[in-house]
């Protein structure tokens, strides 16, 4: 098989479904990553915010009827220590997280922190992750000084988007896609991703998750294995479920698969991919990912950020923990930049096509 770009639906099955060599799959993807965005290592730094949810996803532990953890927030004055105490070790790029919240506090606490970083952490990259908001507020965020925004489509078709969600108007697939479009238009850097794994899912459903990010034109990924959560309803499935040995092959066939057919974007190796894995970092690094969050929340918060159980966790001190990616990233011929922000090549691509594209008009 031609493991170029262009691939056809039916090789991208046949790469799921182990049908060929991963080897040359995962050697394919890790020459165009270091002929196409080079070797580079980019961090965020992640500070889960929030773990309230207003959202009830079959899949997650943060889901509002889940009652068994208890629910924070982060207050402003420690959410800004946290980027400062990341910012004087070099990082120049962070992730606020949360669940999905409307409320006016939260949108306002997100865009103190935002200004805040503006005018006290020169030259960062702030990435925002916090679900589904009201149009408006994307730009008024946007100028408030962010630049990335993460919405994960979750499952890109409709069918089965809706057995993985309440049929109910706050979890509709229409509402989520027309979110993703509305970010890619209007200036933001823009993330999408999938679960991987998941029960009922198969490797054709996987495929159209591939075809669907490379046509939405999205500039970063960020998909992980699907981990039970007894406290989830998905719990119930458990034993529709592929073998964690599977799920962790088929998430590093999708980044590898994702890097061959989107050269340019920026691919995360997720932190569900390293909690179900010990050497999950370098294996999905070497199928094709960039990016890696190192986790700044405080521990005492982070204990309740579960969306899944046994979430991965390296190191005690932030030294510690960035000590390790070096090693480890050096291992495999990979080098860490704490102090680059990382902006995805594939945005600058994007932004170049729709400047001529208006030149045209003209
Ligand atoms: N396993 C893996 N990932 C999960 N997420 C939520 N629940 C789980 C789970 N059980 C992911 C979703 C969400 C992100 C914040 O976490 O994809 O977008
Ligand atoms: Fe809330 Fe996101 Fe979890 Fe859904 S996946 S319940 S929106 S935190």
């Amino acid at each position: 098989m031609d493991l170029s770009g262009n691939l056809a639906r039916h090789e991208l099955v046949n790469c799921l479904k182990g049908e060929g060599p991963d080897r040359n799959l995962f050697d394919a993807a890790d020459t165009v990553l270091r002929k196409r965005v080079g070797p580079t290592v980019y961090l965020r730094g992640l500070v889960e915010i929030s773990n309230k949810c207003r959202k009830n996803c079959f899949y997650c532990g943060l889901r509002k009827d889940n009652n068994s953890i208890s629910r924070y927030t982060i207050p402003f004055e420690e959410i800004v220590d946290c980027l400062e105490s990341g910012y004087s070790k070099g990082l120049r790029s962070f992730l606020l997280q949360s669940g999905e919240l409307l409320g006016k506090r939260h949108i306002e606490l997100i865009e103190r922190v935002l200004k805040w970083s503006m005018s006290n952490l020169p030259d960062v990259k702030m990435v925002l992750s916090v679900g589904e908001l009201r149009f408006e507020e994307y730009d008024r965020l946007l100028h408030a000084g962010a630049h990335r925004y993460l919405l994960r489509i979750e499952a890109s078709s409709p069918e089965l988007y809706s057995k993985y969600h309440p049929p109910d108007e706050i979890h509709s697939y229409q509402a989520r896609l027309k979110n993703l479009e509305y970010l890619r238009n209007s200036g933001w850097q823009t993330g999408t991703g999938v679960l991987i794994g998941l029960p009922g899912q198969t490797e054709e459903d996987l495929a159209d998750d591939l075809l669907f990010m490379r046509d939405m034109d999205i500039d970063m990924i960020g998909m992980g294995p699907y981990i039970e959560n007894r406290k989830t309803p998905l719990w119930e499935r458990m034993n529709e479920l592929p073998s964690t040995d599977d799920r962790i092959l088929l998430t590093l066939r999708m980044i590898a698969l994702s890097r061959l057919l989107m050269p340019r974007v920026n691919i995360a190796a997720t932190t569900a991919l390293q909690t179900v894995s010990s050497d999950g970092l370098e294996r999905g690094l070497l199928a094709g990912a960039n990016v890696v969050m190192p986790n700044l929340t405080p521990p005492a918060y982070r204990e309740n950020y579960n969306l899944y159980h046994g979430k991965a966790f390296v190191g005690d001190t932030f030294e510690e923990i960035i000590e390790n990616l070096n090693r480890r990233s050096r291992s495999i011929e990979r080098i860490v930049d704490i102090s680059n922000p990382g902006d995805p090549l594939h945005f600058s691509d994007r932004m170049q096509v729709q400047q001529e594209e208006s030149n045209e008009k003209q």
